[in-house]
């Protein structure tokens, strides 16, 4: 794993646009796996900066998203679809029928899984892996616990995140009780992955995920495993190793 250490938020988000930016002059026909969260905003702004500079092209790159949330129309401003289009795929020259995420609408969860799964094997696997970091060590939806050899399947939420997110939502029957998710097995299959970590908050996560033992306990864990990671870390969130 190689570790970038940044100043902050912005210099996090500037190396790692950098990579992806890299990423695609090199292969101007790859294919970006993406993730949402607060996380990766400050990379999405900073490739939109650049693109509009005349910088970077996006007009032959494809993307599959991590996660979605099952039942969310795509109209509905809480959808990882929504987001995407908000901070990325509307700012810069990508071709949206490039652009890929679960389908949360599809009622049928085994049918949508294999489609995901069949989807992502179809472009013949992901170059490059955006990931965030959850603070118990989640990777997209994969909480605590779960299996690592799942490809995308559909997660039950935890009580605790239904919880949290009620505030977002108009009202109770709206919040989400399931996402649909690329499995661990489907992460660690990427070729590359760049997992973004940012604020003394996720410090604790950081040391027991990347300097601790690899278990299900702490999904991210397996990243140790892969052969291709980068990981770009303020010093907030890297304080807590020596
Ligand atoms: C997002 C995702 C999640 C987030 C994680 C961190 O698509 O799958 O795993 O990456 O929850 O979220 P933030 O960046 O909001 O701290």
């Amino acid at each position: 794993m190689r570790i970038y250490k940044a100043k902050d938020y912005k210099d996090m988000s500037r190396k790692a646009a950098n990579i992806i930016s890299a990423q695609v002059t090199m292969k101007p026909d790859c294919t970006l796996g993406l993730a949402t969260g607060s996380t990766p905003i400050g990379t999405y702004d900073q490739l939109v900066e650049w693109y509009e500079k005349g910088d970077i092209d996006f007009s032959e790159v494809t993307t599959v998203n991590l996660d979605e949330y099952k039942g969310l129309p795509r109209e509905n401003d809480q959808s990882y679809y929504y987001f995407m289009h908000e901070h990325f795929f509307d700012r810069v020259n990508i071709d949206v029928s490039h652009t890929n995420l679960p389908d949360g609408t599809n009622p049928d969860e085994d049918a949508e899984c294999a489609r995901y799964e069949e989807l992502i094997h179809s472009l013949g696997g992901v170059d490059l892996q955006l990931l965030g970091l959850g603070h118990n060590g989640h990777i997209g939806f994969n909480e605590p616990g779960e299996f690592f050899e799942k490809e995308t399947h559909c997660v039950q939420l935890q009580e605790s995140t239904i919880e949290a997110n009620k505030r977002f939502f108009a009202s109770a029957d709206e919040v989400p009780k399931k996402a649909y998710t690329m499995g661990i097995k489907t992460i660690m299959q990427a070729k590359k992955i760049l997992l973004l970590v940012s604020g003394a908050d996720k410090a604790e996560i950081v040391k027991t995920a990347f300097f601790g033992p690899v278990t299900p306990a702490v999904p991210a864990s397996i990243l140790q495993m892969h052969s291709d990671v980068t990981l770009v870390v303020d010093e907030a969130a890297y304080s807590k190793i020596a």
